[in-house]
């Protein structure tokens, strides 16, 4: 017969492991595949010269930005001749990195699938990836760290 104590010994052994599956969980999808840039924003944006970064030179192509010591917080996706989309790297199920793919983004936890624009294209996640202003206009792309309401 159990005691008390042992009881709540037992309940809080019970709970470290599931965080620690959790927390290895978000570890092993922390790495979204892109070659990783850093880059300093200023005044509330972040300014690419489209020469620098031969990965968005074709539709498709992607990268990913770390700025303000936030590694991985955006992956920028060259989605036509003249547009790119930037979005969180974060699944919106339970926040693993999302993985690029040649023609999408994977989650590595649950298998939740999005397409280059970050729309949900499979489950469990309901909600696409955050997605944040971005231009383009000649060589430069402006992206804007205020995210869009989707
Ligand atoms: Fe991405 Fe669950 S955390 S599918």
């Amino acid at each position: 017969m159990q005691t008390n104590n042992q009881r709540r010994q037992f309940l809080k052994q019970i709970s470290s492991l599931a965080m620690g599956g959790v927390v290895l969980n978000a570890l092993s999808g922390c790495s979204t595949g892109l070659h990783s840039y850093l880059v300093a924003s200023s005044g509330g944006a972040i300014s690419l010269n489209l020469n620098e970064y031969p990965e968005l030179g074709q539709i498709g192509g992607a990268i990913e930005i770390e700025f303000n010591g936030e590694p991985g917080e955006l992956v920028i996706v060259r989605i036509s001749e003249s547009s790119v989309v930037a979005l969180s790297s974060t699944c919106t199920h339970l926040g693993c990195t999302v993985r690029k793919e040649p023609s999408f983004f994977r989650c590595p936890c649950h298998g939740s699938t999005y397409d280059l624009e970050g729309n949900v294209v499979r489950g469990p996640a309901e909600q696409s990836l955050e997605r944040y202003p971005a231009r383009m206009s000649n060589e430069q792309i402006i992206i804007s760290l205020r995210n869009e309401q989707r």
